[in-house]
């Protein structure tokens, strides 16, 4: 983490909750305000934005989608459009998730056009990237994060700065396989370097770690000086482990 960055937490619920339980768990996180040195928040499911909506409005605590469509409005069943999440105060939407990139076939095309659709909007895309097992071992790490990042630079062009850049190594979600810092932070630093040389904001703009965080692991990942927060899935279901994460990224800013 570096003090020019304040660190973002943002939870992944993926299609979790319910809800009895989200109500507990927003409270539970609401009764923290951390909002003075973290920007904490968590994407829910669609229909939980307006709950989500009502539980934390006038608090420090933001809330998120985990899709958005790229089409503005019209015969798209099942999409939910950029202007519709608009209504529902939504500050953030994952974009590029590995999980639709693998199980909804997501192309980089398409995740850089949702990306610039949410720009569009007033809503800050959090842009996922990250490379398979078989990626990594095949030395390719590199080249396949910046493939992915590089589209969306190219679509969004000057609004390159606005984004939030995800790094989620996709044998690292959801295992308990955590990449260690020194392999994050070196992809971290690539990504950097591709977001300065589109834009003189780069060392202002945030780059979440995302795959297995944990409050054992978060400590180590949020030291490292490209690391500015998490994306965090599993963990941000339950409000004692995520507030622990969140103390260990204010702890950082102290
Ligand atoms: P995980 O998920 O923390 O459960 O590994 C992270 C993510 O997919 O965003």
């Amino acid at each position: 983490m570096s003090a020019a960055r304040k660190p973002m937490m943002m939870g992944n619920w993926k299609m979790n909750g319910g809800l009895q339980a989200n109500q507990d768990l927003l409270r539970a996180l609401r009764a923290v305000d951390c909002s003075a040195q973290v920007r904490a928040g968590a994407c829910v499911p669609f229909p939980y934005l307006s709950q989500a909506q009502a539980e934390w409005q006038g608090s420090g605590w933001a809330w998120g989608a985990q899709d958005l469509s790229v089409h503005d409005k019209g015969a798209y069943t099942g999409e939910v459009s950029a202007a519709m999440l608009r209504e529902f105060a939504v500050r953030y939407v994952l974009v590029g998730h590995s999980e639709r990139r693998q199980y909804h076939g997501e192309s980089d095309d398409l995740v850089a056009n949702k990306a610039k659709q949410a720009l569009a909007h007033g809503i800050t895309p959090i842009v996922c990237v990250g490379e398979t097992l078989a990626e990594r071992q095949a030395g390719q790490t590199e080249q396949v994060v910046k493939r992915q990042l590089a589209a969306v630079i190219h679509v969004v062009a000057h609004c390159v700065s606005e984004m939030v850049v995800a790094y989620e190594p996709v044998w690292a979600i959801g295992t308990g396989q955590t990449a260690t810092p020194e392999q994050a932070q070196v992809v971290h630093a690539v990504l950097r370097t591709q977001l300065s040389a589109a834009t003189d904001r780069a060392q202002t703009m945030t780059i979440l770690y995302g795959g297995s965080m944990n409050a054992a692991n978060a400590a180590d990942l949020l030291a490292q000086p490209d690391i500015d927060g998490g994306l965090v899935g599993g963990a941000s279901l339950k409000a004692d482990d995520f507030l622990n994460m969140i103390s260990t990224a204010q702890a950082l800013t102290a």
